[in-house]
């Protein structure tokens, strides 16, 4: 892709995401991007391939919960994991779909960046852990526990930070009592992750 090409994406991108996404969501989507941009420059990808996915990642995240669903149900009609009992993945796989529907061109990595920004899997390629941490360390993220050491992890190296991130979303999603997605399980397994447990989240 050109720059030309680049510039025409980002700004039908921009157009289209803010007719769907709530401004906090918008604003959150902006940090991701710059980070992400960041983070290809520096650990050598291509910063515009990262800048639109970073756009598109969350592009599904404020439609309705049932249209989520609905969608997910026809793109991917034998992942039977994809239940309301993990509505929070519903708009990452929904979202691939429909920025693959309305961007067919865009390369494929594109697409599974962000089907896998909520959960990780295994074996994920540099444009994925990319949008997966941009998406957790973001500038605009309200201070929480565990930020600073993700952002300094992420900087010095991504696969540290894409560990760090994975082991701390596992132990705050079984803190809550949750199920944990059987992909991100999956990717703990191959990233060799001990998983925490709840009563050490809090160091
Ligand atoms: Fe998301
Ligand atoms: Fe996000």
């Amino acid at each position: 892709m050109d720059y030309q090409d680049y510039l025409r994406y980002r700004s039908d991108i921009l157009d289209w995401i803010s007719l769907r996404l709530k401004n906090s969501r918008y604003t959150h989507t902006l940090g991701v991007e710059q980070t992400a941009v960041t983070l290809a420059r520096k650990f050598g990808q291509d910063p515009n391939l990262a800048s639109l996915a970073a756009l598109l990642h969350d592009n599904a995240k404020n439609l309705d919960l049932d249209e989520q669903f609905a969608i997910c149900k026809k793109a991917y009609p034998k992942k039977f994991s994809l239940t309301m009992d993990y509505a929070s993945i519903l708009h990452a796989f929904a979202g691939a779909e429909e920025a693959r529907k309305r961007y067919p061109d865009l390369p494929l990595d594109v697409f599974e960046a962000i089907r896998y920004h909520t959960t990780g899997r295994p074996g994920m390629s540099d444009l994925e852990k990319i949008i997966y941490c941009a998406d957790f360390i973001e500038p605009n993220r309200e201070p929480f526990e565990g930020l600073d050491e993700a952002r300094k992890q992420v900087f010095s190296n991504l696969d540290d930070g894409l560990c760090y991130i994975l082991r701390h979303t596992t132990a705050y999603i079984n803190g809550k009592g949750k199920k944990l997605y059987p992909l991100t399980a999956k990717a703990m397994k191959y990233y060799k992750i001990v998983e925490e447990s709840t009563n050490t989240k809090k160091k």
